[in-house]
């Protein structure tokens, strides 16, 4: 495996985490622009990828394809390997002087998978990726979140109040996991309007940058 620094990282890569309906791809979505307009060079990404790995979890998240959970596990991390160290990946940005936003990294596996298959295997497959600089951690009552996806014609297995709520449990278990590891994991209040909580982010991802708002 090819060797970095991970200072790189730190400097310049973010992620957004949540459970499913907290808004996180809206909020990517705005900050890649934000931070666009501002006159950054910056990827803004996904997990799971559009890749072939990512495509295949896609086929199972649906329900169309069945595979026990530990394999799921083993999926996200083989993708999340691929994101990073593959052609036009995470690391390569990086390296090229860009910003990566990503919605969805580690801290998704631990909690979904976590939930799914307890957290020792999740645990073990993700250790060995490098921390972001910065994670946003959104709260938000899965009860919100639930009646926000409720509409969407694509269903996913995991969305259901039952499976939600457990893993925004897991979610906190496993961010405090980390941030005593050393991730710098903030809490975003992801509850209020779509214009708040991207002021809530910018504040945050500026400080960060060490540039004004
Ligand atoms: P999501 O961000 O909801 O994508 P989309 O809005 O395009 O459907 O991600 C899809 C699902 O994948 C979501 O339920 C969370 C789940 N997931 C995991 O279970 N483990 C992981 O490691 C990642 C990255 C996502």
């Amino acid at each position: 495996m090819p060797t970095y620094n991970t200072d790189e990282l730190k400097n310049r890569f973010i992620v957004i985490e949540g459970i499913d309906g907290a808004g996180t791809t809206t909020q990517v979505r705005l900050l890649g622009e934000t931070l666009i307009a501002r006159g950054f060079s910056c990827m803004v990404t996904a997990e799971p990828t559009m890749n072939h790995i990512g495509q295949l979890i896609r086929t199972i998240l649906s329900g169309e394809d069945m595979v026990v959970p530990t394999t799921v596990a083993h999926l996200f991390a083989a993708d999340r390997n691929e994101h990073l160290y593959g052609k036009n990946g995470i690391m390569e940005s990086l390296k090229s002087g860009s910003l990566v936003i990503s919605d969805r990294y580690v801290l998704s596996s631990l909690a979904y998978q976590g939930t799914t298959c307890g957290h020792r295997l999740p645990w073990l497959l993700n250790s060995a990726f490098p921390a972001p600089g910065l994670t946003l951690l959104f709260e938000v009552d899965p009860e919100i979140c639930i009646a926000r996806i409720r509409s969407r014609l694509k269903k996913e297995i995991y969305e259901t109040l039952e499976f939600q709520r457990r893993v925004q449990t897991m979610y906190e278990r496993m961010a405090y996991r980390l941030s005593n590891k050393g991730w710098r994991i903030e809490r975003i209040d992801g509850s209020k309007d779509i214009e708040s909580v991207q002021r809530q982010i910018e504040s945050i991802v500026f400080a960060f940058l060490g540039f004004e708002c």
